[in-house]
């Protein structure tokens, strides 16, 4: 059951795809008070959500502000993240939802001021909120309900789930096929590399520098015939310049936002002074989309949109003044308030709030100009919404892969997210990990982080760690800094238990893609904590280290430095899976309870549940070389057990579920029963399991 309350004049966000009547009596749950929700939080009782935050998995003890932020610093005091996620999951004994559908800057004080109270607060009540209850009390079909509210998620092309490799840093084709060739000649599977700001002619979107890359198509064309895919990136502030046909025709139709004045607003990005496209209006919105085909027709299939918070380093204004304030100090004697001061201008340059307040949208149907901080949350899911519309027009049948930095909810229609610059930091691990099913509650299945670590120099050790969790998640992207220490998998002493690690993901294929595609298909999660699965059991409630991703998988990544091994907690019997590639994967059957597991560096740990199937096929250096005509089913049962493998040709839209999806049925004997449509053979691997009690 879900209600809707509304306050105010609500902007239409378009987060949901359902028009829900008014409720008119008072809202459930929560109290009013002081221009604020109230909610009492007993016990210890979980609150999960928030989707792209800081902290736990349980988002209790502490802050959150949504208010999508260009903020590298991803650290424990940090507020907001460059998402605006507003859905919570109250798992009390009766446990609901609640969305909170507002565009502006809204605080969650999750259990900070006072332990056992929660406060939400929006800077302005013009809201939605949705209050969503399950007659089975279940916070999967809690979840389950509001995904069906906010429409579903998107699917990117199936080569997407293969490795990427990303570097702020590729300049040019020499660069790109030195990248190609590192991987090919190292034998380490390989399906995307990014292309980052550097391909473009002075950072303008929807160019290509010639002297960087003469004949770009022809280099799309070479990467493809080797199972690789080019993946630029666009920004979302366009360059002032005279000349360039983006800004040209944006001035001229009146596309950027503007300020009070109706002059352009002018901020700064990559290229410096920038206008930024009015993305809440449909016409702009369609223009930009549209400037997508420059590239699409270069053969290019893979977008990542960035910058779409939107960051601002500075506005124009603030500069001029902010420089006149510093030359004012000039000569004089910094004291420890004067150098306070000097550093306090220059620190409020970029993403200043003032700035947010001084220009505005058009956004048309009965919108006349809306403030840009009314709507601040808006413009990364626009930015891609535009992207998305532009792909359903100019390729109506072809997945494209696109994912952004910036979102809201409703974006997750249009495409992934990856995690922002987070650092090459053990705990960036931890925070990615648990990311992960706060994010899949809200929609957004198509999401990893930077693995290996943006920013700061990653090592060895810790990019194996990050990559053997890196296998799991659908985007599975290598991504660093400029000025960083370079981390493709072929620069370490190790490169073959790195290159054995991802072997793997090419094995788990099969497992993911199903899983990713019934999750889409059917609105659940993928990653879920394991009190969804074991609602009854104390211990699971508190395992925020470990999920369990799809129908039959328990992941207990290792996540500290100089680790050989870890604690894990297991709610039943399981399998464990340790494996340090394709040809080394061990099998132990280890009852319900603690457990010390042994995990050396190049060992990625897992379990298989009790009940359930791991289809594996033999790895590939790209999805398109994947041949998952013979599958080995790993099993761990005590009567017959079916797994749905989904699987279709990775590149249309037809993606139905009844079409696609075929039962496999296996027994403990090993026997294999399977009367699907696809040419497929079987090697199965069956553990006894003891029955369930
Ligand atoms: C931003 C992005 C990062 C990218 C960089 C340069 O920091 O988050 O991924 O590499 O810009 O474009």
């Amino acid at each position: 059951m879900i209600r809707r309350y509304t306050f105010g004049k609500p902007f239409p966000t378009e987060a949901v795809v359902k028009e829900l009547p008014y409720e008119t009596d008072a809202l459930p749950f929560f109290s009013i008070e002081d221009n604020r929700l109230s909610l009492p939080l007993e016990n210890d009782i979980p609150v999960y959500g928030l989707g792209e935050q800081v902290r736990g998995i349980n988002k209790r003890g502490w802050l959150y502000v949504s208010n999508a932020t260009d903020d590298p610093n991803h650290l424990e005091h940090t507020h907001s993240l460059y998402g605006a996620h507003n859905f919570l999951l109250i798992g009390a004994s009766h446990p609901f939802g609640v969305f909170i559908d507002y565009p502006g800057t809204l605080t969650f004080d999750i259990g900070y001021t006072r332990r056992d109270q929660m406060y939400i607060q929006p800077s302005q009540w013009d809201l939605d909120i949705y209050i969503i209850e399950s007659p089975d009390d279940r916070l999967v079909s809690i979840v389950r309900l509001f995904r069906q509210l906010i429409g579903k998620s998107y699917i990117p092309p199936k080569w997407a789930f293969g490795y990427g490799q990303s570097r702020w840093g590729y300049q040019n084709e020499a660069d790109i096929r030195k990248v190609a060739k590192g991987h090919r000649e190292a034998g380490i599977p390989l399906d995307a590399i990014y292309m980052d700001i550097d391909y473009m002619v002075r950072y303008e979107d929807f160019t290509v520098s010639e002297e960087k890359f003469p004949d770009l198509p022809t280099l799309v064309q070479d990467m493809k015939s080797q199972g690789i895919h080019l993946v630029p990136i666009i920004d979302a502030g366009v360059k002032i310049e005279e000349g360039y046909s983006v800004y040209e025709e944006g001035v001229q139709n009146n596309y950027f936002c503007k300020e009070e004045d109706g002059t352009d607003f002018v901020g700064a990005v990559w290229p410096g002074r920038a206008h930024f496209p009015d993305m809440l209006n449909p016409k702009a919105r369609r223009w930009f989309g549209l400037k997508y085909k420059y590239l699409l027709d270069m053969g290019i299939d893979g977008f990542w949109n960035d910058m779409n918070e939107p960051a601002i380093f500075y506005s124009e204004k603030r500069l001029q003044k902010v420089l006149d304030q510093v030359a004012d100090l000039k000569g004089q004697n910094l004291d420890l308030n004067k150098n306070n001061e000097m550093l306090g201008l220059v620190n409020t340059l970029a993403n200043n709030p003032e700035d947010y307040r001084s220009f505005y949208h058009e956004p048309g149907n009965g919108w006349e100009k809306v403030r840009h901080d009314k709507v601040h949350n808006l413009y990364g899911f626009n930015m891609t919404r535009a992207a998305g519309e532009a792909f359903d027009e100019l390729e109506p049948d072809k997945r494209i892969l696109m994912f952004s930095r910036s979102s809201y909810i409703g974006m997750h229609r249009y495409g992934g997210i990856w995690q922002g610059d987070n650092l090459s930091w053990w705990s960036h691990l931890l925070l990615n990990i648990k990311m992960m099913p706060s994010l899949n509650m809200c929609g957004f299945l198509y999401t990893g982080a930077d693995l290996g670590g943006f920013g700061a120099d990653t090592t060895e050790d810790l990019l194996l760690r990050w990559l053997q969790f890196g296998i799991f998640t659908p985007l599975m992207r290598n991504h660093s800094a400029m000025g960083t220490r370079e981390q493709e998998a072929y620069q370490f002493d190790n490169m073959e238990a790195l290159k054995n690690t991802i072997k793997l993901r090419y094995c788990l294929l099969p497992y993911l893609y199903s899983e990713y595609m019934k999750a889409a298909l059917t609105d659940d999660m993928m990653f879920r904590p394991l009190a969804f699965d074991y609602p009854q059991d104390p211990f699971a409630s508190k395992v925020e280290d470990q999920l369990l991703l799809g129908d039959g998988l328990m992941l207990c990544p290792v996540y500290q430095q100089n680790a050989s091994g870890r604690y894990v907690y297991l709610p039943e019997d399981m399998l464990l899976i340790t494996a340090s590639g394709p040809d080394d994967i061990r099998f132990r059957e280890m009852s319900a309870g603690h457990h010390y597991i042994e995990a050396s560096l190049t060992e990625v740990v897992f379990f298989l549940r009790r009940g359930h199937l791991l289809p594996l096929a033999p790895a590939a250096e790209s999805v398109k070389d994947l041949d998952p005509s013979h599958l080995t089913l790993i099993g761990y049962l005590n009567g017959p057990c079916t797994y749905t493998l989904y699987d279709d040709d990775g590149i249309s839209k037809d993606f139905d579920l009844d079409k696609h999806a075929e039962p496999i049925t296996v027994s403990p004997d090993g026997s294999v029963k399977y009367s699907g449509s696809r040419r497929l053979t079987f090697d199965a691997k069956i553990f006894k399991a003891l029955p369930s009690l």
